[in-house]
């Protein structure tokens, strides 16, 4: 593992054995996120950014299973000060003590509904106070003490009051600040946002994404950013990797990915979807096809039936290579594997 990395992903690969076929949800993804910096994952739907990220808290739902890859996890040793410990979270039990110590502690994640980890049988404030004491050796007076803080922080006014709600007596937005206060409040060094703010308004949207860039300098965390909004990419990531059914189609640094993408997949992307200032409604141009279904991935590069590139009988049938490109990014491409002509 590098030095300068918080996080290092090694070909991961998380499969779902159904009734109708296996399901390749993740096939081989590889990224690294350093402290304190942003990493995008983008891509259509279905290309496997969310079982990505239950993969890395050992949270996959069954039946998936993580088949193959690491997850080094960079924290500080326990036993050791200023010394830190590489652990692989790929190869811990997802039930045991190691990873449960780690989740919402080390890595806390947030979601695009926020009901998928607020209870509706408890109060706001008992929930974060359960995060708090499940990681803090703290009593309860102080836990709630810093829950109050927390929710004030995220923007909920009268937190003192707040702090006794129940999730359903929040708006949208509120909910969505309660479970970022629940996620933060044990300080974590990565925080993963699966689509934080989809599902808000538009100015609801924005304001939710300047708190955790707020909080995410306060606090140094990195961010694992899962959007399909490129402009929010363009605006808030140093790295963005761009997944298709499952595998890395190409991961760069966000100012070459949006000046020169490399991959067709990419450059289709970015023409699909709206950019900051530029790009009506209108003018955009939806990717042709539609994502395979999952039991029939193509063979070759999983893009080839979409891609306006494709280069029949090396597309469509050889095995795809990841090139790394001489400024360090990477793509997966036969278009870079093949000689020039
Ligand atoms: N519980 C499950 N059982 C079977 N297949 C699943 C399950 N969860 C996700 N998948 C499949 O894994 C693939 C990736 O899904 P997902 O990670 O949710 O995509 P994304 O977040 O990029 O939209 C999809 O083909 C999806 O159908
Ligand atoms: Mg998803």
């Amino acid at each position: 593992m590098q030095d300068q990395n918080l996080l290092e992903v090694e070909n991961l690969r998380v499969h779902f054995p159904t009734r109708e076929g296996v399901v390749q949800a993740v096939e081989g993804v590889d990224f690294a996120i350093k402290p304190g910096t942003t990493l995008g994952l983008v891509g259509e739907s279905g290309s496997g950014k969310s079982v990505t990220a239950y993969a890395l808290l050992q949270a996959v739902a069954r039946p998936g299973k993580i088949v193959s890859g690491r997850v080094l996890l960079r924290q500080p040793s326990p036993d050791q000060p200023g010394q830190s410990e590489i652990i692989d979270l790929a190869a811990l039990d997802p039930r045991g003590r190691k990873i449960r110590s780690i989740r919402g502690k080390e890595i806390a994640m947030i979601y695009q509904e926020p009901m998928t980890s607020l209870s509706m049988m408890h109060t706001v404030g008992f929930q974060i106070m359960e995060a708090i004491l499940l990681h803090q050796d703290v009593d309860k007076a102080e836990a709630r003490r810093q829950a109050i803080d927390m929710l004030g922080r995220v923007g909920i006014p009268r937190p003192e009051q707040r702090v006794d709600a129940y999730a359903f007596e929040l708006s949208g937005g509120m909910r969505q600040r309660a479970m970022i206060a629940m996620a933060l409040v044990c300080a974590p060094r990565l925080l993963i946002a699966d689509e934080p703010t989809t599902a808000l308004d538009v100015t609801t949207q924005a304001q939710i994404m300047e708190l955790m860039l707020e909080l995410q300098r306060e606090m140094d965390m990195a961010v694992l950013l899962i959007t399909h909004d490129l402009g929010v990419v363009a605006e808030t990531c140093q790295e963005v990797v761009v997944m298709y059914l499952g595998e890395v189609m190409e991961k760069a640094g966000v100012i070459s990915l949006f000046q020169d993408p490399l991959h067709p997949y990419t450059r289709a992307l970015l023409r699909s979807i709206p950019r900051l200032g530029q790009g009506r409604s209108w003018d955009l141009e939806p990717i042709e096809g539609m994502v395979p279904d999952p039991y029939n991935r193509p063979s070759g590069c999983p893009f080839h039936p979409r891609c306006s590139e494709m280069i029949p009988g090396v597309c469509d049938a050889r095995p795809l290579t990841t090139t790394q490109m001489p400024d360090g990014r990477s793509v997966r491409c036969h278009l870079y594997t093949q000689p020039k002509r």
